[in-house]
């Protein structure tokens, strides 16, 4: 019985242990805009508040950002549109309360709100997507000032990250079982 009992628990911590693994080598992340305030009418004189919250994270392709908010909407709108807070033919639109968007490209995304006056009060954002991280390719790599330190540090940076994950698992499933 005790050993049953005992079983189960590693079991459960194994499977704890994994998931939280996998969360952090997930691939893609959900920003929640604003955190728990959500995308409001910033309350404050502030008329930088969301882009000064995005300014604080890193945002990769295929990451996604979320709104909530009540008797809103969110629009995706050019550069031009940003600045003026108008767009009559948004990029994009919702208006459902809980909006997801995906940021599915490197670059520049231009975010308002479309309720009138709002825009201009400060319910605007722009967020940066990095560019993809290339692997470095063998071809560049160059042997007149390499050290070894160098050359393994970039293989390191090589292998995929599924790899480096099954390694791990099967070190833990090695610790536990
Ligand atoms: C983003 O997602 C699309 C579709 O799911 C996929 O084809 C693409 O490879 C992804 N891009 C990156 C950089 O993860
Ligand atoms: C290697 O370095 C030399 C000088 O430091 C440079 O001229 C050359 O273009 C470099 N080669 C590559 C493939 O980066």
């Amino acid at each position: 019985m005790a050993s049953l009992f005992m079983g189960s628990c590693r079991f459960v911590l194994i499977l704890t242990l994994f998931s939280t693994l996998q969360l952090l080598f997930v691939d893609s992340v959900e920003f929640e805009v604003g955190d728990d305030k959500g995308w409001v009418l910033p309350s404050s004189k502030n008329n930088e508040i969301y882009n000064q919250w995005a300014s604080k994270k890193r945002f990769q392709i295929n990451d996604t950002v979320r709104f909530k908010y009540k008797k809103d909407s969110v629009l995706v709108v050019t550069d031009a549109e940003y600045e003026k807070c108008h767009s009559s033919y948004p990029i994009f639109f919702s208006n459902n309360g809980d909006t997801i968007f995906k940021l599915d490209r490197p670059g520049l995304f231009y975010f308002i709100s479309g309720v009138t006056g709002h825009c201009e009060r400060g319910q605007h954002m722009i967020i940066k997507v990095l560019e993809p991280e290339s692997p470095p390719s063998p071809g560049n790599q160059n042997s007149t000032s390499g050290t070894s330190g160098q050359s393994g540090a970039v293989g390191m940076a090589a292998i995929p990250s599924t790899i480096i994950m099954q390694f791990i698992f099967s070190f833990l499933g090695f610790l536990f079982i």
